[in-house]
């Protein structure tokens, strides 16, 4: 099967902060496999734009440099890197001076798509914003691009907002979740709405409980000044899980339109019921297996940023009454496997005497690795001797569907970026959506900080804190096993 490549504008895309590290291990990686794709039509160009005093050569060779690293060998063609590195331009910029600003504003065309990645600290969203405008560099059809973290808390993602607003419409602003470019997570939708199968059976009567995890076996490593302002809860539960719970919890959308489904998204946010303690538990990873511990990397070596959290989170609505999400995400766990599980309940009646071998149905959507999806359902155990009963998965891999062409799908950051080209919002979050996110998050974070709540230490390569476990034992539930 071959991928289809659809076509896009030309385009110029200006990277601020394109010597960092996102454009170098995400972002020019992924645009470097567009282009061989054929995705970068006519004259298309990058033009990276930063502090360094570099020119074209300089960041043509960083580029070379990044993909080089990031890019599997066996896609890296010379000719194909050379015509890329034709494409590439820079700027040096001051975000907030005036440095550059002309400079770049000469090297801007007429009658291309204008693309803006913002990919700097959010503290300069503002200033490069104005000058875009000021500068007369931006115009009406151009499109930022926002990077996480949008905010700290409700009231500074509603100053990001604002300070955007300013300058550009709310159909220009492309907040990126990169969790939305994810191949799995898209399926989702299409399982969920392209199939009869399913969405019968979607709601509180026959759904028992839904289970996210996201975990991870690297730790804070080199982030540590930034994860210890963020904490699992604002890093990953606030914008990458929300958006996958709301996948799983919202409506149908009348269409695949942006705010069609942003707006269901949206909906689902509002009905998330505050979390009450007892249905949080928080961790950070203590030292031991030639790891040093969380507090290594730690500016404050009493730090109370959770590494880990695990929470019960209940959708107030009728489709969800009474049933539980339970979502933890933590760093250094045992293994790196991201899943949504949805375990359905008991047939209302059991024909069957012997009633030991039977499970639940479960519907696993393995977001990362071994993209895929397994539908267990319930056989007879094959052979004589009665009537005995063996769960089986359905098996949906990928890889297995799209056989060599696997390898094609593009990244979350590539797929993205060519909605921002196509002028495609739908997988990009809305104003409104990240401040509902964190008006549900800020009262679990006051929470713990105004009780001084301490996280529990846990072993790193384990899968989690102890307290995790009563979370769902206590409901008689149990978490799926953390493996790839
Ligand atoms: C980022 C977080 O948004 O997502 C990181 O800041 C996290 O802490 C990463 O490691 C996980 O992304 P992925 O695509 O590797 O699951």
């Amino acid at each position: 099967m071959v991928s289809r490549v659809i076509p896009v504008d030309v385009f110029d895309l200006v990277i601020f902060g394109g010597t960092g590290d996102l454009a170098r291990r995400k972002i020019l990686p992924g645009l470097y496999r567009r282009f061989v794709a054929g995705q970068m039509p006519g004259d298309s160009r990058i033009i990276g734009a930063a502090r360094a005093d570099l020119t074209d050569e300089g960041f043509r060779e960083q580029v070379r440099a990044a993909i080089a690293e990031f890019v599997p060998k066996a896609r890296q063609d010379q000719a194909a890197i050379e015509g890329f590195l034709g494409r590439i331009h820079y700027v040096s910029i001051d975000a907030t001076g005036t440095g550059g600003w002309a400079a770049l504003k000469a090297l801007m065309r007429e009658n291309v798509v204008r693309a803006f990645y913002f990919s700097v600290a959010p503290s300069l969203f503002g200033d490069i914003a104005q000058r875009l405008s000021e500068y007369g560099i931006a115009d009406a059809w151009s499109r930022i691009v926002v990077e996480k973290p949008f905010g700290r808390d409700l009231a500074s993602a509603k100053a990001l907002n604002a300070v955007l607003a300013k300058h550009f419409n709310e159909t220009q602003i492309y907040r990126i979740d990169h969790y939305l470019g994810k191949e799995t997570v898209q399926n989702l939708m299409a399982v969920r709405f392209a199939n009869i199968l399913f969405e019968p059976l979607w709601k509180a009567e026959y759904i028992d409980h839904v289970q996210i995890t996201v975990a991870e076996t690297v730790g804070v490593d080199g982030r540590g000044a930034y994860y210890d302002k963020s904490g699992a809860m604002r890093d990953m539960v606030q914008n990458h899980m929300m958006q996958l719970l709301c996948l799983i919890a919202m409506e149908p959308p009348y269409h695949f339109d942006p705010d069609a489904v942003r707006d269901e998204k949206l909906k689902v946010i509002r009905a998330l019921k505050p979390v009450p303690k007892e249905d949080i538990v928080r961790g950070q990873y203590g030292a031991g297996k030639g790891e040093k511990g969380y507090l290594v990397h730690s500016e404050n070596p009493a730090s109370k940023t959770e590494s880990y959290i695990a929470l019960k989170v209940q959708v107030s609505n009728w489709r969800w009454q009474g049933v539980p999400f339970y979502l933890r995400t933590g760093k250094r766990l045992r293994a790196r496997a991201s899943e949504i599980a949805i375990t359905f309940r008991q047939p209302p009646h059991a024909i069957f005497d012997d009633a030991t071998g039977w499970h639940a149905n479960v519907l696993v959507i393995r977001l990362q690795p071994n993209e895929g999806m397994d539908l267990m359902v319930m056989i007879k155990e094959p052979g004589p001797g009665g009537m005995r009963l063996m769960q089986v998965p359905l098996d949906m891999s990928f890889a297995d569907a799209l056989g060599a062409e696997a390898d094609d799908v593009p990244d979350a950051y590539e797929r993205l970026i060519m909605d921002v080209i196509r002028g495609n919002q739908t997988l990009f979050m809305r104003g409104d959506e990240v401040e509902a996110a964190w008006a549900w998050t800020d009262p679990i974070i006051q929470g713990w900080e105004a009780r001084g709540d301490r996280p529990q230490t846990y072993d790193p390569g384990s899968s989690g804190p102890e307290d995790a476990l009563m979370l769902m034992h206590r409901d008689g539930r149990r978490w799926r096993e953390i493996r790839e």
